[in-house]
């Protein structure tokens, strides 16, 4: 798999332009039912910024990405906060969090690396800590520009996430298209 996308300059840059519109206001709307103003709060894949934007305006957010050419960018824009960098994998950071955020990141990842994902969130939450994750819906793989796009269903989201975490939202969204999306929000069993 090449994962060279989001790491050099001319791609970051038609990454930045594709994704210029998209809201995700939505998302962080819901976000706000469960994790209270003021927690401590990973963003997992915060790319070009938009939602470190908004959550920063209620949470204390530590931004994260696996590429450079993000971090270096989100780091310029945004001097006065932290940011990791971070595989989702991996995960490797010795901080605990209140809550981990990532906008439409997870599906690059199979579901075995998804699986190593989830032991970790749950090694870097505080007890009851609250996770709020995005995906494409639908069913199967396939790779868009040398990427992994893993879609999930509710089931298979069921699947992957219910033995660690209380499940206490997965719904469908639009982003493009209705039903095209579904958010998952979870508390650490
Ligand atoms: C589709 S973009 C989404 C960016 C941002 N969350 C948004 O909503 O615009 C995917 C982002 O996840 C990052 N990413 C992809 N795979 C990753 C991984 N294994 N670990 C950490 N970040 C990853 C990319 O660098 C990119 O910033």
């Amino acid at each position: 798999m090449n994962d060279n996308y989001y790491k050099t300059k001319e791609s970051v840059e038609e990454y930045i332009k594709l994704a210029k519109d998209v809201n995700s206001g939505q998302l962080i709307r819901k976000l706000k039912d469960f994790l209270p103003t003021n927690s401590l709060l990973l963003e997992i894949g915060s790319g070009p910024g938009t939602d470190f934007q908004i959550l920063k305006k209620d949470y204390r957010v530590v931004g994260s990405d696996f590429s450079a050419e993000f971090l270096n960018r989100l780091i310029n824009n945004n001097i006065d906060n932290e940011f990791l960098k971070l595989d989702a994998i991996t995960l490797k950071t010795e901080k605990k969090f209140d809550g981990i955020y990532s906008n439409k990141v997870l599906q690059h990842l199979t579901n075995k690396e998804l699986e190593k994902s989830i032991h970790r969130q749950v090694d870097i939450l505080n007890p009851d800590g609250i996770i709020c994750h995005s995906f494409w819906k639908g069913k199967g793989d396939e790779v868009f520009k040398g990427l992994l796009v893993n879609y999930q269903t509710d089931e298979s989201l069921r699947i992957l996430f219910e033995d660690y975490f209380e499940l206490l939202l997965l719904d469908e969204y639009k982003e493009f298209e209705d039903g095209d999306s579904l958010i998952l929000i979870g508390k650490k069993k």
